[in-house]
């Protein structure tokens, strides 16, 4: 990577973020292969960036291994390199295994290492110097989420004439909970190099001006506080809430084209014209409530409140984080489980749940969600949950219900959602029943009402919201 410390200082916008939206993989054959890279920050930013013509700064997904900066799709990218201790401490360590289960209500406990932690700032200083490196003079630099938490002031050291705005794509916890972090002084420091931190929900600013006042001795006025910058000059900075979203209108398009919509149809034969088709599509983490569904699905078959072969529970699991302890343990329960279920209720060809530890493409999950009747979101904690507002983007036809998870950053939007406390098991058995049972017009109606709002909210009027906020912040 000496061509990111050669620098081409000239970009008018640059985002950083932990991953690229290409993942490098090294096929088993010696093919190098790039792929996009999982999980809702990807999705929504991609469209973003293709837009306008910057730089996009983070890891390429694979070990040791930066490749030249290439454009890609209309924008520039920059790999930031990681040595494998690199990847296992920073990466695994200190953002999947202590910030990730800490900040979604340590649904799993959460790990503290110091070397962890060094690392963690070892890397943030990478990011940061390749920030420096590729913005243009009073560019716009737009960090993202957890992984990345110390970059804004790092950054801010190096080139305080950047505008800095920073987006943390996970839930904010409460204060009782990010108190436990014995770096907790640092990360709020850090988030304060910016001039505007965005969250996905008002709670989460509001957690983070109360630390911040907290552990800073900061005095929030509204939204903001003000800091003083090693040159001495007092700065503003602003927390604010951007409920993050999708490509609505790219959504609704792809899932009207007639690829698509054939596709549903060949879909549906496949799977033999059950009655009702119920989806799941996650990566496979902890906090996305997989084994809490299949649970209810269970019980719902011992009742036989629904049967096999008329029902089936199609769930897409993405490979996601596969080397941490807490994805493994969580893979092996949700196999078992599935493996019970389908040797209990499954008949000869027509498996209960059918499951798929699988990537798909944009097609095909589109035909997927145009097939389901009703899509399971039940996590137990997420900053938002794009795959819920995608579901209803796809139902282009004003079918299919949507069972919601109050615990998603997308409930305080969908309201008209079947929505569900996931711990509530004989609640989420009944609203499962309520959703496949729904009056077909009352169905379209709640489905219309979540169409009208993600097709106003979505991930353009997201961007622009914060990128006019920021550029109102210290103007
Ligand atoms: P997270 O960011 O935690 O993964 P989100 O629901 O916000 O959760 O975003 C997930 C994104 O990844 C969505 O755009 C969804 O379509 C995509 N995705 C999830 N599972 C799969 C899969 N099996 N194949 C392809 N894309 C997937
Ligand atoms: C979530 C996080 C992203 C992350 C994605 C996929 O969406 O908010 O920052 O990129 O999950 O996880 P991974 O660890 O594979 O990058």
């Amino acid at each position: 990577g000496s061509s990111i410390a050669a620098g081409t200082a000239d970009r008018d916008f640059v985002v950083v973020a932990n991953r690229l939206p290409v993942d490098r993989v090294v096929r088993p054959d010696g093919e190098v292969e790039w792929r996009r890279s999982p999980g809702g920050l990807v999705t929504a930013l991609e469209p973003i960036m293709q837009s306008r013509d910057g730089a996009w700064i983070g890891w390429s997904g694979d070990v040791d291994h930066a490749p030249e900066p290439f454009e890609s799709d209309g924008m520039l990218l920059h790999a930031v390199p990681l040595s494998s201790k690199e990847v296992a401490r920073y990466y695994e360590g200190f953002s999947n295994a202590t910030l990730w289960p800490l900040y979604h209500d340590a649904v799993a406990p959460p790990e503290f290492h110091r070397s962890w932690w060094d690392t963690y700032v070892t890397v943030n200083r990478r990011f940061a110097e390749a920030a420096a490196a590729v913005a243009g003079q009073n560019a716009v630099v737009w960090i993202q989420d957890y992984q990345l938490q110390l970059v804004p002031a790092m950054l801010r050291a190096q080139r305080p004439d950047l505008r800095i705005g920073f987006f943390l794509h996970i839930p904010f916890p409460p204060t009782e909970l990010f108190m436990q972090l014995p770096w907790r002084t640092r990360i709020v420091e850090g988030l304060l190099g910016a001039d505007l931190i965005g969250f996905q929900l008002p709670g989460g600013a509001a957690n983070f001006l109360r630390l911040a006042r907290q552990l800073c001795g900061l005095q929030p006025h509204g939204r903001t506080v003000e800091v003083t910058d090693a040159d001495g000059e007092p700065r503003v900075v602003r927390a604010e809430a951007f409920p993050i979203s999708i490509d609505t209108k790219g959504m609704s398009d792809l899932s009207a084209s007639p690829e698509v919509v054939q596709r549903a149809k060949e879909l549906y034969s496949e799977l033999g014209e059950p009655k009702h088709v119920l989806l799941g599509v996650d990566r496979l983490d902890y906090t996305k409530g997989i084994s809490t569904r299949l649970q209810a699905y269970r019980e719902l078959l011992e009742d036989s409140s629904i049967t096999v072969p008329d029902t089936v529970l199609i769930q897409v699991a993405t490979p996601s984080r596969e080397r941490v302890e807490h994805y493994k343990a969580l893979r092996n329960r949700i196999e078992l489980q599935v493996g019970r279920i389908n040797g209990d209720f499954g008949t000869l060809g027509h498996p209960a749940v059918q499951y798929l530890h699988q990537s798909y493409g944009r097609d095909e999950l589109c035909a997927l969600y145009r097939v389901a009747d009703v899509m399971l979101v039940t996590p137990l904690r997420d900053g938002m949950n794009l795959v819920a507002k995608e579901y209803v983007a796809a139902r282009t036809d004003h079918g299919g219900a949507l069972v919601l998870s109050e615990f998603t950053g997308a409930a305080a939007e969908l309201r008209q959602a079947y929505q569900v406390n996931p711990h509530d098991i004989t609640h989420l058995k009944e609203t499962i029943v309520a959703a496949l049972n729904q009056d077909p017009a009352e169905g379209a109606r709640r489905m219309r009402a979540m169409r009208r709002h993600v097709t106003s909210h979505d991930v353009n009027h997201w961007a622009a919201s914060f990128l006019d906020s920021l550029r109102k912040t210290n103007a």
